[in-house]
């Protein structure tokens, strides 16, 4: 699976996302700086009612975005694993908390050290500029 888009196509995108991936809870999410990756995380939080996707202003490992959908509340995990040293800090942080909470959605950057941890039926996305500075979303 493939998405090129622009800035102003993010969102259109970030729908298309969720119809391909309906069913799935936990995606990895890798690419250099600047790539678009915390953006792309919030057009993802905007298309399933996530009122407020600011992240927390204190850097913070793992930011967690509400949202209702048919009467139940769901979270959307956005974990930033790059100052962590090993899977036990990792835990310490609350890791795998999050990755088996019910009704909850991840998005992991920098997965390396918890690769132990995630299920096989993990999503690994991959996202990298262009020349036109459009962004390609791949997965698989
Ligand atoms: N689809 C896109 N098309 C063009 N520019 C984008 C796109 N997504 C993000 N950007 C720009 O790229 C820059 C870096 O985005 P950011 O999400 O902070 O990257 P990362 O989290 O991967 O380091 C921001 O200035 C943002 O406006
Ligand atoms: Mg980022």
């Amino acid at each position: 699976m493939e998405w090129i888009f622009s800035q102003e196509e993010l969102p259109a995108t970030a729908e298309s996302f969720w119809q391909h991936y309906k069913e799935q809870r936990i995606f990895t999410l890798e690419g250099p700086m600047g790539a678009g990756k915390t953006t792309f995380v919030k057009a993802l939080c905007a298309a399933r009612g996530v009122e407020d996707a600011t992240a927390s202003p204190t850097f913070s490992i793992i930011n967690e975005y509400a949202f209702t959908e048919d009467g139940q509340q769901h979270s959307i995990y956005h974990l930033d694993l790059y100052r962590l040293k090993d899977e036990e800090e990792a835990i310490a942080a609350g890791v795998e908390d999050t990755l088996y909470r019910d009704h909850a959605i991840s998005f992991i950057e920098w997965p390396d050290i918890i690769s132990d941890l995630l299920p096989t039926d993990t999503v690994r996305l991959q996202l990298s500029v262009l020349p036109d500075k459009k962004r390609v979303l791949r997965a698989g």
